[in-house]
């Protein structure tokens, strides 16, 4: 980038890289680095446990996607949660039970007979009245009313979600994008976009989710802008723990490149 003839005012920020930067920064920015890897590793179990049971089995399928977007219109949301993920919080015969008591009508009279006992053997423990922003299930409105067709993510909570998301996830890579603004040695044509992709990425991603809640086949956009995401997270991670501990650590390579100002 400089070459050794520029006059010393274009030196004043010299060694300003991954590789130079003193052993305060480095830890700083590794002490981010790592709490962030930490966190998107939970956020991808998050969605394996959420999304990725939407359709019952483990692991996230173009079906999870649609059931949790554009939901599964030919049942109830009480219906698929039973076969995706409170699966396991219920023995079979409960959870069929109550499942036939859905398509059956959800009648109320047949609720108090059968299927109360089992619901509050079951289910009030973690949907009880202090549940927080899970449904209630000691009220019967509360139960009956995720008795009736499945049509996914609500658009309050697409909202909700679209929000979060937007202000967490770009704060996330302003910082991952600063520190990898500092590396020196990648190609222009990868460090460019890496830095604008995530952003790119996140835009697509919440675009899709409310794509998807219209119409099913955008699911795929939802699955490729995640992946985008991860992959440019990835790289530029990577790429920055790599110029500092190996390059600059192990190695002790030295470089007076000044990785941010014009040259
Ligand atoms: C161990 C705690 C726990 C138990 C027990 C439990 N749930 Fe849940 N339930 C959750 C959590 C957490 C969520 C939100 C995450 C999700 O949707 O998977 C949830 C979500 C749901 C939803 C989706 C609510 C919505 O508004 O989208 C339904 C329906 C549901 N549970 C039904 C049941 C039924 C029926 C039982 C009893 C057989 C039950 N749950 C038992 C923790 C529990």
């Amino acid at each position: 980038m400089s070459d050794r003839n520029e006059t010393p005012v274009k030196y004043a920020y010299k060694g300003a890289n991954l590789i130079s930067f003193g052993l305060s920064i480095k830890l700083l920015f590794t002490g981010y680095l790592t709490t962030i890897a930490a966190g998107y590793l939970m956020a991808l179990i998050q969605i394996l446990f959420t999304h990725g049971m939407a359709d019952g089995k483990f692991g996230l399928s173009m079906d999870d996607i649609v059931y949790s977007y554009y939901g599964d219109r030919s049942g109830s949301v009480l219906e698929s949660k039973l076969n995706g993920s409170m699966k396991y919080n219920a023995p079979e015969q409960e959870r069929f039970k109550i499942i036939q008591w859905v398509r059956d009508g959800g009648d109320e009279v047949a609720y108090n007979k059968d299927i109360k006992p089992i619901v509050e053997q079951f289910c009030t423990g973690c949907h009880g009245a202090n549940a927080g922003s899970l449904p209630d299930f000691t009220k019967f409105e509360t139960l009956k009313k995720l008795t009736e067709s499945n049509e996914g993510a609500t658009f309050q909570s697409l909202t909700r979600l679209s929000h979060i998301h937007l202000f967490g996830i770009s704060f996330i890579f302003m910082f991952v994008g600063i520190i990898f603004s500092f590396s020196t040695g990648v190609p222009c044509k990868y460090k460019y976009p890496a830095i604008v992709m995530p952003y790119l990425f996140l835009l697509i991603d919440i675009a899709s989710w409310w794509l998807t809640k219209l119409n099913p086949h955008f699911a795929l956009l939802v699955f490729f802008a995640g992946a985008g995401l991860g992959v440019s997270f990835a790289f530029m991670w990577t790429v920055s723990m790599y110029q500092m501990w190996i390059l600059g650590g192990i190695l002790k390579q030295s470089d007076r490149r000044n990785a941010i100002m014009r040259d």
